[in-house]
This record gives structure tokens, sequence and C-alpha cells, in this order.
């Protein structure tokens, strides 16, 4: 992992936290991703976890269906955003303290409230450090003011941070709906970890999607366009850079639909005819018509996720929806009672 922040960044980008100590031949982080990868494609139902999707063009490809028609969730945060951000504000302030940015990704939606937020600390969080490298070193250079580190880290089971992380009042800021890709149970422990760092006077500012009918849902996860069609078989492309598969993309096809029982989104990548899939040391067989299930994105109801939160030692302190009611943003902090 390139530390090419820390030449720029006031402190350097920082390796995962986590990791054996002690053993003879650890494998590396990174190894024992890709075993899981491999072990998480070769099982019976397959499946690939949803930060596979983000090489540097999966990270585009998601950019561009932000600005799809049909994907409403990033604009409509936006625009929540902007509406009540004096009001949001107001539920837990900024000013003066540490915005943890987490899934940080180009920077960009933190950078548009910094100077509303006024942070004297910023700490963008992303799986992939050299991406938020690039990204810092153009941010810093516009608000100079603000200390700026990046720290290179996969917290899709559990966040941890480095101790260069300031200890001041830490505002965690999760935009997106991201939370949405954890199973209602995970997101809780998530959410309980994320307290875990926020010390007593904190506060996590989320964005919700919520439930809403499936002729909405659905083309928002498969658009006429197809570019969440090439978001998902990307997927396989990356899979093969990383763990030598031999995908062939035109083997697979898109499928995206909502189970109202769970209340998720689910997308699969699809077998068009018999496949054979070998990497180095396994391989598997594919029949026609099986899957591999790539992301779950679960849609929550505003007293749902308010228990969510409540369950993680957190109380709401406010919640704003759009007008048409399909997405929420959250602000919680700590729950003295819990
Ligand atoms: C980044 C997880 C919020 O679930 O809507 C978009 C990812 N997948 N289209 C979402 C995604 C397909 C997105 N999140």
């Amino acid at each position: 992992m390139a530390n090419g922040a820390g030449a720029i960044c006031s402190r350097p980008v920082t390796e995962p936290l986590s990791g054996p100590t002690g053993t003879a031949n650890p494998p590396t982080s990174a190894a024992r991703d890709i075993a899981r990868l491999l072990a998480g494609i070769a099982a019976p139902t397959a499946a690939i976890p949803p930060k596979w999707f983000y090489d540097d063009l999966g990270s585009r490809l998601f950019a561009a269906i932000t600005a799809l028609p049909e994907y409403y969730p990033t604009r409509t945060e936006a625009e929540l955003l902007r509406a009540h951000l004096p009001a949001i504000t107001a539920a837990a302030p900024v000013v003066g303290g540490t915005l943890v940015d987490l899934g940080a990704g180009d920077c960009g939606k933190a950078a548009a409230l910094f100077p509303h937020l006024q942070p004297r600390d910023y700490v963008a969080v992303d799986i992939s450090a050299e991406f938020l490298a690039g990204c810092l070193q153009r941010l810093q250079r516009l608000h100079p003011q603000i200390a700026m580190q990046g720290v290179g880290t996969d917290f899709s089971e559990r966040l941890e941070l480095p101790p260069s992380v300031p200890t001041g009042r830490r505002t965690f800021f999760y935009p997106g709906s991201s939370i949405g890709n954890f199973t209602p149970a995970d997101a809780v422990a998530f959410l309980a970890s994320v307290r875990t760092h926020m010390g007593d006077d904190g506060a996590l500012w989320i964005g919700v999607d919520l439930q809403k009918p499936r002729t909405v849902l659905e083309p928002a996860y498969d658009d006429p366009l197809g570019v969440t069609a090439a978001f998902n078989k990307n997927v396989l492309t990356h899979v093969n850079r990383a763990a030598g598969t031999d995908f062939a993309l035109a083997d697979w096809r898109h499928v995206a639909f909502y189970d109202s029982g769970p209340g998720r989104i689910e997308m699969h990548l699809e077998a068009v005819r018999e496949v054979r899939v070998r990497w180095p040391g396994g391989g598997r067989s594919f029949a026609r018509g099986e899957r591999i299930h790539t992301e779950n994105s679960y849609k929550h109801t505003i007293p749902g996720f308010r228990e969510m939160l409540q369950r993680a030692g957190l109380r709401t302190a406010g919640h704003w929806t759009d007008p048409k009611g399909w997405f929420a943003f959250f602000v919680a902090t700590p729950d003295g009672t819990a």
C-alpha cells in the first residue's frame, strides 16, 4: 500500500491495525483477504463481498451510477443535507473538532461541508489509501487550515483507528447509505464499534436509504443504460486481477431485485451457460443459471433504524427526510442511559 499522502498531508496514511502478532509466518492481510475471497467463490452458494467492486474502474462506475436518473440516493441525500445543514449542525456541531469521514472516496461530500462545519482535523478513511492520497493532496491546498490525514483500512467488519486520530470531539460522517451493505445485526455491531471511538462528546452523522415501492428501488439497481450491470460485472475483472481467476465477463449477467421481506436489494451475477472457473490451486463449475451473490443493500425504516442506533449505544439527536420520504439523515450521539 503506497504511503503517498504522508509527504503532503500533515499525518501519514496508515496501514490497517489488524493482523496477527507473534506468528512465525503470518499471512499478510492481503493474502488472507484473497483466501477468503476464493473460499466465497468456491462455496456452494457463491458470494463476493461488495468491497471488491471498488477498484479504480469500479469507483468510476459507481460515480457514474450516482449520476443516473434512476439512482436517487446520492442526490436525495445531497439535497437533504443542503436543506437542513443548519439544523443538522445545531444537533451536533463539528467546529473545532475532528471530522472522521467513513468511506471517504474522493472526499468530495465532506469537503463540500468544510466551510460550514469548520473542523480542525479531517480524517479520511477508505479501503484505498492510494486514492485518498491524491485527493487529500488537492484538498489540503484548498483548506490549509485543516489538518488532514488519510487512513487506508477495510472497516467492513469493524472500525479500527490509528492513534494519530485526535482524541478531541469526533464527528463520524457516514453518508450514502453504505450502512445498507451490512445485515441489520452486523450494522448494529459496526455502529457499536463506531460508538467506542466516539468518546462521550462525539456524534455520528449517517445517511440511511428507506424502504419504498419496488418500482422505484429496482430501476435504481438495474438501470436501462446498463451502468449498474457494468459495475456489477467489473467485480469479476477486479477479482481476476487480484486472485488470478479466469472469469469471462460474457458468461455472466447482472441480476438485481428487491426482497421486501428483509427489505433489501440483492445483486447477483448469473451464469448464462455452464461455466468453469480456474484459479491458482483451485477452481469450480457453475451450472447455467447459478449465481454469485455480490451485494445486499438494506433499506430501513425511521423507527427501525432508530432502534438499531439504540442497540448500538446511540440515541437519535435528530433525523431528517426528503419530501417523498425516500432517504433519511440521522444525527446520533452517545446514549448516556446505555
Ligand atoms: C455504496 C452501498 C450505498 O447500495 O446503493 C449502487 C452501492 N450498488 N448500485 C448502494 C450500489 C449498486 C451503494 N452503496
